[in-house]
């Protein structure tokens, strides 16, 4: 479908829903420690979502997900399903949250680092973060997806990572997934032209090792191929008339 243009008034709810988003992870971020499973912090945002925010998780029966949101640890690229498996010292984790809201979606995640994980799953943790924010800086009219995609793919390959090439950034709206696909790789000046009212997510998932994934038999979690570490940010956005407003921060 066509790169839907959101109206004031649709903004407006996308701005509400991308901060009820933004605070399921505000909520969770003290609770994802070491020994507590993914289905526990599943349950956590679940009812939160649910009861405190009178919202609705989005990922759950989406396409037959069967939990309410994803938990990707340490290999695990992205599409984790909350398990009995409980978190120990030295994982990194994405918990990626997406919320319903008067028809609308917000869609978020965040790295977290159990304890003291290894310098090098710390440094995939911190540029993956960095690779997030430089393509979010480049948000205007006028700029092009490939232009994000560039940035985003130099700032990781200089680090020694690769990019995921399979999974990528989407338009949003009364879609969980609407158009554009948002590539983290690509040539400058390329691809789609920003205009302002467009809404979408940037959320690189950055692998320490080779860019290579493959689908476990679950058809929902994804993993590096070589079993090395992966990272992933993920923010919702508007394009604005002179720049970009980030809709999933709490405050
Ligand atoms: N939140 C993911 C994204 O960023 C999509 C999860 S789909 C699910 O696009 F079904 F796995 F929840
Ligand atoms: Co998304
Ligand atoms: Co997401």
């Amino acid at each position: 479908m066509a790169i839907q243009i959101k109206s004031t008034p649709e903004i407006e709810k996308m701005r509400i829903v991308g901060r009820l988003s933004a605070e399921v992870l505000k909520m969770i971020a003290p609770h994802v420690q070491a020994g507590i499973s993914t289905n526990q912090l599943n349950a956590l945002c679940h009812d939160y979502i649910v009861d405190v925010q009178g919202a609705i998780p989005a990922p759950l029966n989406y396409h037959g997900f069967p939990k309410s949101i994803c938990t990707s640890i340490n290999h695990v690229v992205c599409h984790g399903i909350p398990s009995d498996k409980k978190l120990k010292n030295g994982d990194i984790i994405n918990v990626d949250i997406t919320v319903i809201n008067d028809g609308f979606h917000g869609d978020t995640s965040q790295m977290f680092m159990i304890g003291k994980p290894s310098i090098l799953a710390e440094r995939v943790v911190r540029v993956s973060k960095e690779c997030l924010w430089r393509g979010i800086e480049l948000v205007k009219p006028g700029i092009q997806l490939g232009d994000i995609g560039h940035t985003i793919q130099k700032h990781a390959e200089k680090n020694g990572f690769s990019v995921v090439k399979e999974y990528c950034g989407h338009g949003i709206g009364r879609s969980f997934h609407e158009d554009p696909q948002v590539l983290h790789y690509g040539k400058p000046g390329t691809g789609v032209t920003l205009e302002a009212g467009m809404t979408f997510t940037i959320e690189p998932m950055i692998n320490t090792g080779k860019a290579a994934v493959k689908l476990l038999p679950d058809q929902w979690t994804v993993v590096t191929k070589d079993r090395s570490l992966s990272a992933q940010w993920e923010h919702t956005l508007l394009v604005t008339d002179d720049g970009y407003e980030v809709f999933t921060q709490a405050d």
